[in-house]
């Protein structure tokens, strides 16, 4: 049947503008990293992006390797795009992004122009999209000239072919070099999307503060350290779950859910519930509660999971004492 979207949706979702720029991306953002390759359920996937359009999620995150098989999250949004969301292209962020391994040989990984430039090229026909709003760099190149990275970006823009760039996992300084080069060439970064969780804090040394002083917007990926932040590895891995899945490309496997990890979130949830939210609503809440941070990046295996965790925005305030807890049990 034809999508309608909702018409309400733009009264449900809370928009932050991105850095100093003129862009505002929804506070939830959705990543299409797993969950939406050939080896998924395709109208789980159809299922799940009309959902999130549906809650005022305008912001759609891809890459050229999502899948399984590299590719295919493309391909797959591409189909999507065409039947439910083409009529609504003005009204979506869709990003992408190359600098992991997608290809043979030396021109298919890292950072050189030859790569990034055929990588566009090729999601975008993947997507059938003319341009997409926002394409990052995936992480940062040792080899390749920074500059050479950078104006790849700004050629990018000149060209039509992306809107904004953005830099993604880029250390401190490393970030701050690229945003002063596309500075310096007129093309400012928009973005970065580095790793934050509770688990993974290592932006709160340094790189915050860069992106603040700098008017770049921050869009965290992994919020909930793909699934392990929630209550579902409290009894054990269940069936289905990303960690008992096995899906490669960096995905959690049984190894990540240690008695460790599994001990601090049994902690965090009993907190969770004494504010009224379940876990993965707190830790959602605990990264938006930072204003430098424009909108969190999740990612969902059913549309249910974009439902519940969309209610984190019912309160992403903490008292200090609530914070002292929290940083107590990560300890
Ligand atoms: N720039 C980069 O290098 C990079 C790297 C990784 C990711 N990303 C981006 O970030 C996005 C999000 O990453 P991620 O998928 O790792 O995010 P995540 O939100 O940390 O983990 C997603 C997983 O958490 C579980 N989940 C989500 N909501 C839940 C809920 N309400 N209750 C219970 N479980 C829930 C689901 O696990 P189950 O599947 O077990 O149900 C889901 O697949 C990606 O899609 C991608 O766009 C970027």
């Amino acid at each position: 049947m034809q999508y309608k979207p909702n018409e309400d949706r733009y009264e449900k979702m809370e928009y932050r503008r991105c850095g100093n720029s003129g862009l505002k991306l929804p506070a939830i953002s959705l990543g299409l990293w797993h969950n939406f390759g050939h080896i998924d359920v395709f109208e789980n996937a159809r299922s799940i992006l009309r959902l999130a359009f549906d809650q005022g999620i305008t912001h759609f995150d891809l890459a050229n390797n999502y899948g399984p098989p590299a590719g295919s999250a493309e391909e797959n949004f591409g189909k999507i795009f065409k039947d439910d969301f083409a009529p609504y292209r003005d009204e979506l962020i869709i990003s992408t992004k190359a600098g992991w391994g997608m290809w043979p040989g030396p021109y298919g990984d890292w950072g050189s122009k030859k790569y990034l430039v055929a990588s566009l090229d090729q999601s975008l026909k993947r997507m059938g999209l003319e341009y997409v709003d926002i394409f990052y760099h995936h992480r940062p190149d040792p080899e390749t000239p920074l500059e050479e990275t950078m104006a790849t970006l700004d050629l990018m823009v000149r060209q039509g072919k992306c809107l904004y760039v953005g830099i993604s996992s880029y250390q401190p300084t490393e970030a701050a070099n690229a945003i002063a080069i596309l500075k310096q060439m007129g093309t400012p970064c928009l973005i970065h999307q580095p790793k934050y969780s509770m688990f993974e804090r290592w932006v709160e040394d340094g790189l915050l503060d860069v992106l603040e002083n700098n008017g770049v917007g921050c869009i965290p990926f992994s919020p909930l350290a793909q699934g392990l932040l929630t209550n579902k590895y409290l009894k054990g891995i269940p069936e289905g779950s990303r960690a008992a899945s096995h899906r490669g490309n960096g995905a959690i496997d049984e190894e990540h859910v240690s008695e460790v990890k599994i001990n601090k979130v049994r902690q965090l949830n009993m907190l969770a519930e004494e504010r009224g939210q379940n876990l993965a609503q707190m830790a959602l809440a605990w990264i938006l509660k930072d204003k430098r941070v424009t909108s969190v990046l999740i990612g969902v295996s059913r549309p249910e999971q974009v439902l519940d965790s969309i209610r984190c925005l019912d309160n992403y305030s903490f008292t200090s004492e609530e914070l002292r807890k929290i940083d107590s049990i990560l300890k």
